[in-house]
């Protein structure tokens, strides 16, 4: 049997009664629930109040034909297939229902046995149909599962290569005391930064990442170089500068890092031109590489370096004007300063309001 749930419904619409009290037996033996109809009009009632499989329709009648009754009776149950029954000089009204989606015709006057198996091909059809289209249905949610999946693992296997990134920047760190956790504190305050200027909060987030991974490259300095105690030789200078390339070499196979390559590559470049690797100038240099390139100024300015006094915050911020317009990006220069002078007060706030010392 076509349906897996009790009789299958059938709709008979003739105008003629005879044919229709004939048809309604024939398909009664048949195990169908037969409904009937004697108009179009009728039909699409019938439709409306019961779950039909099935239609079997005249072409000619009066009022709504059964050219026009097609796509109306389709609108109500999209799933209906229907057999069209039509005078034998009348092959081109069933060629137009057949257009509109009936799937077969019989020519009157009809065979009993050829309307049986009309019936069953055509039943066979819409299950496939339903079928398939469960199917289709079942593979876009399969398709929207396994996307959504997809992603999930895509984010989780990106957070875990900058996890290992950023392992490696702390044992970087670790060896150097004057390094250890530079890269941590130049991400919030880049980050901090970031937000005052108003950037978007995916943006925040990526100003924060280039900033832990803003010195990935130093692991290709020579130990020697790292740890020098004192002014380098120009060949040195030229051979730490390379850690902008190196690390943004190291980064570029991680596609999804995007523009935190570019912000770890370009973070020397300076406002008016003169930095390094590519000169970038004012705004061709990317705004995260402005914002962190700042925030590195400043952090080694107040903590403490080898031959070099730790500066107070206020001490730094007035040693960074100097630089504003010429090394650092004015707007970057101003959003730093506002920050620094809101973490002095929380400061104080956090000491009890006991003022500066
Ligand atoms: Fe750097």
């Amino acid at each position: 049997m076509v349906e897996t749930s009790g009789p299958v419904s059938v709709l008979v619409v003739d105008d003629e009664e005879p044919i229709r009290n004939a048809l309604k037996k024939f398909l009664a033996q048949q195990q169908f629930d037969v409904y009937t109809a004697a108009s179009g009009e009728e039909a699409l009632q019938q439709l409306h109040r019961h779950k039909v499989a099935l239609m079997l329709c005249d072409i000619r009648m009066p009022g709504t034909s059964g050219v026009d009754l097609v796509p109306q009776a389709l609108e109500i149950e999209p799933d209906l297939a229907i057999l069209m029954l039509t005078a034998i000089n009348d092959a081109t009204s069933a060629a137009l229902c057949m257009q509109r989606g009936a799937m077969d015709y019989l020519t009157k006057p009809i065979e009993l046995a050829d309307l049986g198996r009309a019936v069953q091909r055509a039943l066979r059809r819409r299950e496939m149909q339903l079928e398939n289209r469960q199917l289709n249905q079942w593979l876009k949610e399969e398709v929207t599962t396994r996307t959504v999946e997809l992603q999930r693992e895509r984010h989780k296997l990106e957070r875990i290569s900058v996890a290992t990134l950023e392992a490696l920047i702390n044992a970087l760190e670790a060896k150097d005391p004057y390094l250890r956790g530079h890269s941590a504190r130049v991400a919030d305050l880049s980050a901090t930064i970031a937000g005052q200027i108003g950037l978007s909060d995916e943006e925040v987030e990526q100003v924060r990442v280039a900033g832990r991974l803003h010195d990935i490259g130093k692991i290709g300095t020579r130990e020697a170089v790292m740890e020098k105690q004192g002014p380098l030789t120009p060949e040195e200078y030229e051979h730490i500068k390379q850690h902008v390339i190196i690390g943004s070499q190291i980064l570029s196979p991680l596609a999804h890092l995007g523009p935190i390559i570019g912000a770890v590559r370009h973070h020397h470049e300076r406002w008016d031109g003169s930095g390094y690797p590519d000169g970038l100038r004012g705004e061709e240099i990317p705004v995260g590489a402005r914002i962190i390139g700042a925030a590195e100024v400043y952090d080694a300015l107040s903590s403490s370096r080898p031959y070099q006094e730790k500066l107070t915050p206020e001490q730094a911020i007035e040693r960074m004007s100097q630089l504003s317009g010429t090394v650092l990006d004015p707007k970057v220069f101003d959003a730093l300063s506002s920050v620094v002078a809101r973490r002095g007060t929380l400061v104080y706030l956090d000491e009890g309001g006991a003022g500066p010392e």
